[in-house]
């Protein structure tokens, strides 16, 4: 396979200068203009359902912004079997058809940016910033899947065998998909899964995160739109209760899902009880993400990276930063020139440009954070305590504690650990780290080319970043997904990620 699956032309989708005015006021007229309610509603066959709604809040200021008829284990049920009655025509579309259908689909998700960027921000509650990368990051899924499918499912692939005998291999989809989603990339990560799934020749049956029903359902509208059928590809909005019905569906073939480490092992285990077929999970989860700096670090720099990986969106992203590892002899300029950065920070309503850092998801999520600082402030030394306004905003905050053990759960939020290290202990943190059995995201800051190399071979983490931030994973450069309890290893954006959607079919002819 060629590494750069986007072909000749270099083609992520462009950003914003955000120091252009007028290209930002556009973009904010954009945005403004396409405001307003939104509905969502288990889609089968084409067809929305009818049902009790209720209604759909923004975290920013609990207003309503819209309402969602959440499916049922029955509702769910009905979208496996319309599933398992779309998949054969879907499957045997040629893999061109299906590209193109993807393709449209990015035309129709660049079409409908004022309506998609909207929904992030009132939905998810994401600064402009964060909702434009993430609308970038799904076009790019789009069109990258598109351009890798076209290659790979094109035609069989042909094998040696002995004279009077003709053999070849053939991916095919594996049948119905499901698909569940976090509300912390609900357009993003909902896009690339069910691309995936469809450039493979899967029928899908999506479920977006009960936080975020509105722009999934956008999102499957402009996929029905651009020509993938209605057979293939079916919306079922609601909480985990529905996830037992698509799980325990005899007609399921698979399972991609991006989420929490305990629910990948919820799914799992349900895979595992089931009778039958022996089903793939495809599994994406989060990690107690640590950056080890040291003494040849720049602080200027980790600074920077630093307040990025761990503050940036909240740390609400499976990549962010959870535990700064900082070498003894330049822990407190480091430390300081961190707490330095975070103090800049402006926290606020993300709809607001000067806003860095808007608020966390939900009240639950809040609760938890707050509950995780207060124990902290009780037991580890504060080295930063950021304010926050009232509402479900969480300030950043930096703790030291003694050992990298002593963080045991990933804090889904602003707040960062930070342990340091004795030059001499190095290998030792190392093995802690890896015995938390996390392997996701890794950073590195260090001049010495070699102790980078030394700390990235040690470790499994699937991205590992020397000298930068750590999130922002790129479709095609960093192709994202961890190891052990951070998930199952296939990386979304990367060249390989459709084979795991696949079965492969080898056909023997004896001519
Ligand atoms: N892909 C995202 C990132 O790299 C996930 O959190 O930040």
């Amino acid at each position: 396979l060629p590494g750069d699956l986007f072909g000749s032309e270099r083609r992520n989708s462009p950003g914003l200068a955000f120091g252009d005015g007028a290209a930002l006021r556009r973009l904010t007229n954009t945005v403004a203009g396409a405001a307003g309610p939104a509905e969502a509603a288990p889609i089968i066959d084409g067809a929305p359902r009818t049902g009790r709604a209720r209604p759909v809040v923004t975290p920013i200021d609990a207003s309503v912004i819209g309402s969602v008829i959440e499916a049922d284990s029955a509702t769910a049920s009905l979208a496996m079997e319309a599933a398992t009655r779309g998949f054969p025509g879907w499957m045997r579309t040629c893999a061109a058809e299906r590209a193109g259908c993807l393709e449209r689909a990015a035309e129709a998700f660049r079409r409908e940016k004022g309506r998609l960027l909207h929904l992030l921000q009132v939905e998810a509650g994401k600064t402009l910033d964060d909702a434009l990368a993430e609308w970038r990051e799904a076009i790019d899924f789009l069109r990258y899947y598109a351009a890798q499918g076209r290659h790979l499912f094109a035609e069989p692939q042909s094998l040696p065998g002995p004279a009077g005998e003709v053999n070849s291999l053939r991916l095919v989809g594996r049948g119905v998909f499901v698909a569940v989603s976090p509300w912390n990339f609900p357009l993003a990560i909902f896009t690339g899964q069910v691309a995936a799934a469809l450039m493979a020749g899967n029928a899908v049956v999506a479920k977006p995160a009960p936080q975020t029903p509105l722009v999934a359902d956008l999102a499957v509208r402009l996929l029905h739109g651009a020509g993938i059928p209605s057979g293939a590809l079916h919306l079922v909005p609601g909480g985990p209760e529905i996830g037992a019905a698509l799980i325990g569906h005899p007609a399921l073939s698979g399972v991609v899902f991006t989420g929490s480490t305990a629910t990948a092992q919820r799914i799992n285990r349900a895979l595992a009880a089931r009778d039958g077929a022996i089903l793939p999970l495809i599994a994406e989860t989060g990690g107690i993400n640590a950056m080890i700096v040291d003494a040849t670090a720049l602080p200027e720099q980790v600074a920077d990276d630093v307040v990025t990986s761990a503050f940036r969106s909240a740390g609400q992203r499976c990549s962010a930063l959870r535990l700064l590892v900082v070498q003894e002899d330049v822990a407190d300029r480091m430390i300081a020139a961190v707490a330095g950065a975070a103090r800049e920070l402006a926290i606020g309503d993300p709809r607001d440009l000067a806003t860095d850092l808007g608020l966390v998801i939900d009240a639950e999520a809040k609760k938890r954070l707050d509950a995780h600082i207060a124990a902290m402030k009780a037991t580890a030394r504060t080295h930063f305590a950021g304010v926050a306004p009232g509402g479900l905003y969480v300030a950043p905050h930096i703790f030291e504690i003694g050992a990298v053990a002593d963080l045991r759960q990933e804090m889904f939020g602003p707040i960062l650990h930070v342990v340091r290290y004795p030059a001499n202990s190095l290998t030792r943190v190392i093995e802690e780290i890896r015995a938390g059995g996390y392997g996701l995201t890794l950073g590195i800051h260090s001049r010495i080319e070699e102790a980078a190399e030394r700390i990235a071979e040690a470790l499994p983490h699937g991205n590992v970043y020397v000298n930068r931030n750590m999130i922002g994973a790129v479709v095609g450069s960093q192709p994202f997904g961890g190891t052990g309890l951070s998930g199952t290893g296939p990386k979304a954006g990367g060249p390989h990620y459709l084979f795991r959607f696949t079965t492969e079919r080898t056909l023997t002819v004896n001519t």
